[in-house]
């Protein structure tokens, strides 16, 4: 199984961005610690990371017919890119969609996401692990088991 990792503007900055949200682990060694599940768990995953909704969009068409899944965190587009969800209604793969923060539990604006409509579900606040959770949930879809 082949897993995409998408994270959206500012996800870059993990690790100096607002700490006490987000916690002290910089990007890449999230994505070290996702790459250790997935080598456990027979999953190869691969990572993106862009600023850009463009950016993001071209790589969730570049998906096709190359992955099961992809787990998303759209960072801030997750509450107003309709194009991003356009993009993810394009593609006939599951989607996840991610949040490190309860996004609940925050400001009103976070409280909506217009992505999540062409999302199978979404995960929020527990950390660096709902991405773990994210590619769990990918694994137990049932085009997927
Ligand atoms: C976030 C929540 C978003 O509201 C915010 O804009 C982010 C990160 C999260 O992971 O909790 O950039 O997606």
């Amino acid at each position: 199984m082949r897993i995409l990792v998408i994270n959206g503007p500012n996800l870059n900055m993990l690790g100096v961005r607002e700490k006490s949200i987000y916690g002290t682990k910089t990007l890449d060694e999230i994505n070290e610690e996702i790459t250790q599940f997935c080598i456990g768990h027979g999953i190869d995953a691969d990572f993106f990371q862009n600023n850009s909704e463009g950016a993001i969009i071209d790589a969730i068409h570049g998906a096709i017919n190359i992955y099961d899944g992809i787990v998303i965190n759209a960072g801030a587009y997750t509450h107003y890119s309709i194009a991003i969800a356009d993009a993810i209604k394009c593609i006939d793969i599951p989607v996840v969609e991610v949040h490190m923060s309860n996004v609940h539990s925050r400001e009103e604006y976070r409280h909506k996401s217009v992505i999540g409509s062409g999302c199978c579900g979404v995960i929020a606040g527990f950390g660096d692990y709902s991405y773990i959770l994210g590619i769990m949930a990918v694994m137990h879809m049932p085009e997927n088991r």
